[in-house]
């Protein structure tokens, strides 16, 4: 007879399904970017290196599973998954810049303004978020009226007001500065927190999830989004640079406003678990089998990298 499993064992190896959709998420990657040899060379190589240096995939994973919760497949999900990874990518060569982060080793490699110059890292960051809008706007396995709404969730969650850029801003304005409980959250929620929301949002968009259902996924979004941004604070306390594949202990030597520099080691783990925890139960107000959400907010805060 086989065991039911324990109540703190996960139903699903979420090991296994990240590799699964990695791999998939990877074979899209490289179909949808310019190859190497397309002329100029040398921004296509820069886009491709830092795409293909690592990285989870979150994003797109979430985009796909929360997608096929509602029965949406394969080729109607990995173009829009894959363009939020290129967005995503973006965003961390930008970041790495000298004049924000400043940081030398990402994904385990050398930046790419440290591999390619500074220029050619500007530019390949601003190649991956216009190669995304191209993909989404040539993904013809939508109908129009759902394309042009992954491509307006898409864009609102890379902008300026609560979304990516404007997190940026933030980030950067507040360095060494004195920041409140709430200021830090507003900070967080549109760096990091945006693009993840949207991940979730445009695979239930694109399943055809009803307003009911994209209400409760966008809850589960915006829970593991900060809960994502409040553990990346705790890793780069707690972990090291081998395990993160980027330079560890580097908010504190700069003065970034995080969860650790604000509520301490403890403080921010008993956050990141009160939003795992709320993730969760959101997830399972969708009254279907959301494993795989409960699964992927698990190791939102469990990761070592
Ligand atoms: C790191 O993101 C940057 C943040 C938004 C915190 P990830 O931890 O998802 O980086 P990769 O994609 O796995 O390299
Ligand atoms: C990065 O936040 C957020 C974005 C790139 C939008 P961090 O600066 O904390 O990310 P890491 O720690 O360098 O990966
Ligand atoms: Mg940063
Ligand atoms: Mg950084
Ligand atoms: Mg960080």
């Amino acid at each position: 007879m086989t065991q039911s499993p324990s109540k703190s064992e996960p139903i699903v190896n979420i090991t296994e399904y990240f590799e699964q959709k990695a791999f998939q998420v990877d074979q899209w990657l490289d179909r949808l970017l310019p190859c190497e040899s397309v002329t100029p060379s040398i921004i296509h190589q820069a886009m491709r290196y830092s795409v293909f240096a690592g990285g989870k995939r979150l994003r797109p994973i979430l985009a796909i599973a929360t997608g096929e919760i509602f029965g949406a497949n394969e080729s109607s999900l990995l173009p829009a998954a894959c363009s939020l990874e290129m967005i995503h990518t973006y965003s961390l060569i930008h970041d790495d810049l000298p004049a924000m982060d400043n940081d030398d080793l990402r994904r385990g490699l050398p930046t790419c303004h440290v591999r390619f110059g500074e220029a050619m890292a500007i530019l390949a960051g601003d190649a991956l978020l216009t190669q995304a809008f191209l993909t989404l706007a040539d993904h013809e396995a939508l109908s129009p009226g759902t394309r042009a709404s992954v491509i307006s969730e898409v864009a609102h969650a890379s902008a300026t007001t609560r979304a990516l850029i404007g997190g940026q801003v933030l980030d950067i304005q507040f360095e060494g500065q004195p920041v409140s409980g709430a200021q830090l959250e507003e900070i967080h929620r549109a760096k990091t927190g945006a693009l993840i929301r949207c991940a979730v949002r445009i695979g239930a968009i694109i399943g055809g999830a009803s307003n009911d259902e994209l209400n409760l996924v966008t809850e589960y979004g915006e829970k593991v989004g900060l809960a994502f941004q409040v553990a990346d604070d705790l890793l780069d306390e707690t972990a090291t640079s081998e395990e993160l594949g980027k330079t560890a202990g580097k908010d504190a030597a700069s003065q970034k406003a995080t969860y650790t520099a604000l509520y301490g080691i403890d403080g921010a783990t008993q956050m990141a678990n009160r939003l795992c925890q709320d993730a969760i139960s959101a997830a399972k107000r969708l009254r279907c089998d959301t494993s795989i959400l409960e699964a992927i907010a698990r190791f939102i805060i469990e990761r070592r990298s």
